[in-house]
């Protein structure tokens, strides 16, 4: 640009010069000068005087000057001396840039007359520049195969400078592999190439940095320098290479789908796509194809499907690797497939036999057998069935077991069994199956009826409807169905004779007992019967209870009288004598109750007197006793009513009359009387004193009867002869009873009995027992033992 500017000035002042030489006579020529380019301002150049040949004052007078091309002063002339001095420095690059020789013309003009000299000025170079690369860096690609010998051409470096100033050697920094060589284009410029002494390898070194110097031929030189940075190219001369030749790999058939079986990988030493490496399985069989699968760019291979040991346990396939330039190398894999205990042993029942009749041996429950496909202890197994079971795990042939039973089974203790097959195998982990047989026990009739209670007691109150249910007896059968159907009877007793039959019945499904008619305390105090429970089994089996119903008393019965009898037309007279002490004894009402306890316990009270105050009666004994002294003034007969009143609920009661004659002179009343001539007596009445002691010890009923008789006389006639009354003919004065109890009772009762008798023949009842005989008191036995029994008070027991 600089250079080019330059050169359209010098134009211009070329045809400045022809339009002066135009108007005036082209002179001589001056010169050549040259003058060396960077001068400092007034250095010589060369004497216009002594070139021009005129003396120092002409060249004054005739106004010699310089005409420079353009407005440029580079000249001056000193008129003085005639020297022509550098008037500006000049710059040869800027001048003239790469032409050589740099020519500056001038002229030099003369007047009167005119005369105008050409001239030229040579400027001539120095070394003022230094060659300058156009880049810092420069890049080479070579070819890491590239031959010997080649040369590879580089951008060259400028220097402004001209001629030897200019570039004139490269020269680059030690290395191995290239020198430099300077080359000259057809304009004489210089380049450097580069030549391959040694052969490149990228895989060895891939790239290469140089410094490249540019020497221009100054003295001294000036240089200038730039980085080649040479980057070796790849070229294909590698092929794959496995780290391994043989992959062997072992592993567990139970891997999942998709599990890592190996990473493969092999080495290529090319770059980019020659280095770059795809995984295939070599022709692989349809086997491997289904198992495995190989991810061609990371050399993973991963199963595409679970494997079986127990079906392949081993795989051998190639591998290849190919780079992107269709160099491959190939490895071996080898699969051990390495068995799992993957598979729980598994049980086949062949054979069950379900239900089992109890009581039975030498059943083969079931058969099964058992198989397990893995292999080693992996499919060793152990088979078993828990503890406690009346059964036995036994191996028969080859891998088949049975089961049988221990010991007999019982349905009644446990009817239905669970048992449960435990198989393991020995791998590791343990492998275990399980299976559950139910075995039902059938039952047989081995189990007779069981009455809840040995015995029953029933109570009830007598005077009952017929038909009432009186109560239940049950039995319970541990067997089931009919072995269990349990129909109850009443059993015939063991005496033939006593039958109870028309006293109950039972309802032989439910055992409901029924009265068939009313009974009655007093005449049956208890009974006992036998009920057969049997069930429908076969054969049946059976028991028997015993039952005893005992009646519960009612109030149903009036207290007796049994002293002083009131259906007499001539009642007893109780003679007492007036000078009787207070608190004399004077008679005592005796009564009876056939019902018993506090149905019988009774109570005297006195109801009405002939003159109250003067007796009284003793509530619980019935004795009647003076209340008072008494007086000449007492009337000598009295009447008394006695209310005798038992305890039941209601109460029952009844009155009796007494008559009292106050007597004088008798000090005593029953006094015996021994002068009284047996024969004397026309009428003889026994006085009977009648104790009857009832002991009860316990349930057992002990009953003795102590009789005391005394016989006493009772005078009839002669109470005339001790007042105006007359004591009634066949009476009896005084009877004493004592009766302890009946029954369980412990309470003592005394009575005095008048019996009524017309002669020692006549006959008299005294009470009997009402009782059965308790003295055996085997069950089932009382009631036979008094069949019909009588007693005085008519009641019969059928
Ligand atoms: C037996 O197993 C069955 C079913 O699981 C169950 O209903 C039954 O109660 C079991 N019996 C016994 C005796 O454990
Ligand atoms: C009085 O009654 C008793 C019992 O009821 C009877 O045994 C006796 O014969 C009767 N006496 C007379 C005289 O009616």
């Amino acid at each position: 640009m600089e250079i080019g500017w330059m050169n359209n000035r010098r134009q211009r002042q070329v045809l400045i010069f022809f339009v002066l030489l135009s108007s005036s006579r082209a002179g001589a020529e001056l010169g050549p000068y040259s003058v060396m380019e960077e001068m400092e301002r007034g250095s010589f150049v060369a004497n216009l005087g002594i070139d021009l040949g005129v003396g120092l004052a002409e060249l004054s007078t005739r106004g010699t000057r310089i005409i420079s091309p353009g407005n440029k002063e580079y000249l001056q002339l000193n008129v003085q001396t005639g020297n022509l001095l550098i008037n500006e420095k000049l710059d040869r690059e800027e001048l003239c840039g790469p032409a050589e020789p740099c020519l500056l013309h001038f002229q030099v003009l003369m007047e009167n007359p005119l005369e105008i000299f050409q001239a030229e000025l040579r400027v001539t170079d120095i070394n003022d520049h230094s060659p300058v690369f156009s880049e810092r860096e420069m890049t080479l690609k070579i070819l890491e195969n590239s031959p010997l010998g080649n040369a590879f051409p580089l951008k060259n470096a400028l220097d402004l400078d001209v001629g030897s100033n200019n570039v004139q050697t490269y020269e680059i920094s030690p290395n191995s592999h290239f020198r430099v060589l300077t080359s000259k284009r057809s304009d004489g410029r210089k380049y450097p190439e580069l030549v391959l002494d040694k052969e490149l390898d990228r895989e060895e070194e891939p790239e290469l940095r140089l410094t490249l110097t540019a020497l221009d031929g100054g003295s001294p030189p000036r240089s200038g320098t730039t980085q080649i940075r040479i980057e070796v190219v790849d070229i294909n001369d590698n092929a794959p290479v496995f780290e391994q030749s043989l992959y062997k790999v072992q592993f567990p058939e139970d891997s999942p789908i998709g599990s890592l079986v190996v990473k493969v990988s092999a080495i290529d030493l090319d770059s980019g796509v020659y280095g770059k490496i795809s995984y295939t399985l070599f022709q692989p069989s349809e086997d491997i194809s289904r198992i495995l699968e190989v991810n061609p760019i990371t050399g993973e291979i991963r199963l595409t499907t679970q494997v079986d040991y127990e079906t392949i346990l081993f795989y051998e396939v190639d591998i290849e690797a190919t780079d992107g330039g269709g160099l491959s190398g190939k490895s071996t894999l080898l699969l051990q497939v390495v068995d799992v205990n993957d598979n729980a042993p598994e049980v086949t029942i062949s054979a069950l036999t379900s239900p089992i009749p109890e009581n039975s041996l030498d059943i083969v429950v079931a058969v099964f057998s058992v198989w397990d496909p893995d292999s080693g202890l992996n499919g060793k197994t152990v088979s078993s069935i828990q503890d406690g079971l009346p059964f036995l795990l036994k191996p028969s042939v080859k891998n088949f077991y049975t089961l049988t039973i221990e010991s007999s089974l019982d349905r009644e203790v446990r009817a239905e069994y669970n048992i449960t097959i435990t198989v393991t195998d020995l791998g590791s982990p343990r492998l275990k199956t399980q299976h559950t047989i139910r075995v039902w026990v059938s039952d047989v009739n081995d189990n007779a009826p069981t009455f809840t209670q040995a015995s029953y007691t029933l109570y009830i109150r007598e005077n009952n409807s017929p038909a009432l249910h009186m109560g239940t007896i049950s039995a319970t059968d541990q067997d089931t169905g009919t072995n269990a159907q349990i129909t109850y009877s009443l059993l015939p007793p063991q005496d033939p004779h006593l039958s109870l039959t028309s006293l109950v019945s039972i309802n032989a499904d439910n055992g409901h007992l029924f009265a068939l008619r009313s009974l009655d305390y007093e005449s049956l105090r208890f009974f006992e019967f036998r009920v057969g429970a049997a069930d429908a089994g076969s054969p049946a089996l059976s028991s028997e209870a015993l039952v005893r119903v005992v009646v519960v008393d009612d109030n149903d019965n009036s207290p007796f009288v049994l002293y002083p009898l009131q259906n007499d037309s001539t009642p007893c007279t109780e003679l007492v004598p007036r000078a009787a002490q207070i608190d004399y004894l004077v008679t005592k009402v005796v009564a009876v109750d056939d019902d018993s306890g506090q149905n019988a316990w009774l109570s005297y009270q006195l109801l009405k007197a002939t003159e109250p105050g003067l007796f009284s009666v003793w509530a619980h004994n019935g004795e009647v006793r003076t209340a008072r002294l008494l007086s000449e003034r007492d009337a000598a007969k009295h009447r008394l009513v006695v209310l005798i009143k038992d305890n039941g609920e209601p109460p029952m009661s009844v009155t009796v009359t007494l008559h009292v004659l106050i007597v004088d002179g008798f000090s005593q009343p029953y006094l015996p009387l021994p002068e009284v001539a047996t024969d004397k007596v026309q009428e003889e009445s026994l006085t009977v004193y009648l104790v009857i002691a009832l002991a009860s010890v316990s349930s057992l009923f002990l009953f003795s009867v102590l009789l005391f008789i005394t016989v006493r006389l009772c005078r009839r006639n002669r109470a005339a002869s001790i007042g105006d009354f007359s004591v009634p003919e066949g009476h009896f004065p005084a009877h004493l009873v004592e009766v302890s109890g009946t029954g369980t009772l412990s309470k003592s009762y005394q009575y005095e009995v008048c019996l009524t008798g017309g002669s020692g023949t006549s006959e008299f009842k005294f009470l009997k027992p009402i009782l059965p005989n308790f003295q055996n008191h085997s069950p089932g036995s009382e009631i036979e033992e008094n069949p019909n029994f009588r007693n005085d008070f008519g009641f019969s027991i059928q």
